[in-house]
């Protein structure tokens, strides 16, 4: 008999699946599977990982003080309600393990991020799953499922990997009725994609039951480097450096993440880029008859008619060097979750999914 146990919740954990990176017998393979940038990092970024290479025998910094200088300077908050951590999903984490435990609940929504519920039950807490309504997050119905034992309520805004968003008016009215004991956390992953959104920054300097978590994972082309942040009321920060390891971030992660932030002009283009290009992609889909909601991120997901033909169609875009993201484990099995590429990768995808279409015929 095994007399050692994990704690209660670790073994209802389903592994996180990522986006697939290979496929046999092609030497040429077009990723679109993991939202990442196709244009990859700023070159300033890639310039700043080579520097750190001639000091390697060095602990890195623990308080993260430039990089969260370069952060505040350049989106304007105070560098003091700011946490680091090796990619948004420690700070996911970091939060369920700081702020919930056994009988707590841990909100989300329906078709929100799989880390929530991986790192809700980590910390021994109760996921809750809430409606989505036509695939986007529904204040109402958060707010009915909230209780006294409620103490994080976790929104992706926009959501991955439905791409939709709600608005700050409806985020405004969960924080000013949701129950006092919990807390919001606003998951800006995708925040950099979206005009005229600050991924949360006002809603968290007007209260004190919000925090905005960020990443270089996906606009700044960094997800190699593993880094996230976190920016949200002192009290809560605090908690929040207390948990983490001391040298969480390494040194390179470091500097590239702060020469990457600081060349915001390179995130603008990338930007301008991935939403025309984005609405093209839409526009295309849809004519081959596929339904689009519209998205505010770097992928979209178009639905077919079943579940089957979205597996026999991601089988045949396969079969042409396309990896793509089957997303039954987020409830939707008609579906295909796929990142915005460069035009001509796109054009491409767009051509090869038509072909698919029409053999089906
Ligand atoms: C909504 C959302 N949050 C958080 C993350 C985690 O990003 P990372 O840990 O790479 O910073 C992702 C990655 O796909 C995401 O889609």
């Amino acid at each position: 008999m095994m007399n050692i146990k994990p704690q209660p919740g670790v073994m209802k954990i389903d592994l996180y699946e990522g986006g697939a990176s290979q496929l046999q017998g092609h030497d040429e393979v077009f990723k679109l599977s993991s939202n990442e940038n196709p244009f990859g990092p700023s070159p300033r970024a890639v310039e700043a990982y080579s520097r750190s290479g001639i000091a390697l025998h060095r602990y890195p910094s623990t308080s993260h003080d430039q990089l969260r200088l370069a952060i505040s300077t350049n989106l304007d908050l105070p560098s003091e309600n700011i946490v680091c951590g090796v990619g948004s999903d420690e700070i996911i984490s970091l939060l369920c393990q700081t702020f919930s435990g056994q009988g707590d609940e841990v909100i989300y929504t329906e078709h929100g991020f799989a880390m929530y519920k991986i790192s809700a039950l980590a910390a021994g807490a109760t996921p809750v799953i809430v409606e989505e309504e036509n695939r986007t997050t529904d204040v109402n119905n958060i707010l009915k499922r909230c209780s006294e034992k409620t103490k994080l309520i976790f929104i992706a805004n926009p959501n991955n990997p439905t791409g939709t968003m709600i608005n700050l008016n409806q985020l405004q009215e969960l924080t000013n009725k949701m129950p006092k004991q919990a807390l919001l956390v606003l998951d800006g992953a995708y925040a950099e994609y979206v005009d005229n959104y600050d991924g949360g920054v006002q809603l968290v300097k007007k209260t004190n039951n919000v925090i905005m978590i960020r990443t270089f994972s996906k606009i700044y082309g960094l997800g190699g480097m593993r880094v996230g942040w976190g920016f949200g009321p002192k009290p809560i920060i605090e908690a929040l450096q207390r948990v983490r390891g001391p040298f969480n971030l390494s040194a390179p992660a470091l500097a590239v993440a702060e020469a990457a932030v600081n060349d915001q002009d390179y995130v603008k283009k990338c930007k301008e880029e991935n939403n025309t290009t984005r609405a093209w992609l839409i526009n295309g889909l849809r004519k081959l008859g596929l339904a689009c909601d519209n998205s505010f991120t770097n992928f979209v997901l178009p639905r077919f008619e079943n579940r089957s033909q979205a597996e026999l169609c991601d089988k045949y875009l396969q079969s042409k060097g396309f990896l793509v993201r089957r997303v039954d484990g987020y409830n939707l099995p008609e579906f295909l979750r796929i990142t915005v590429g460069d035009r001509s990768t796109c054009e491409r995808l767009l051509g090869v999914i038509e072909e698919f279409l029409v053999r089906q015929k």
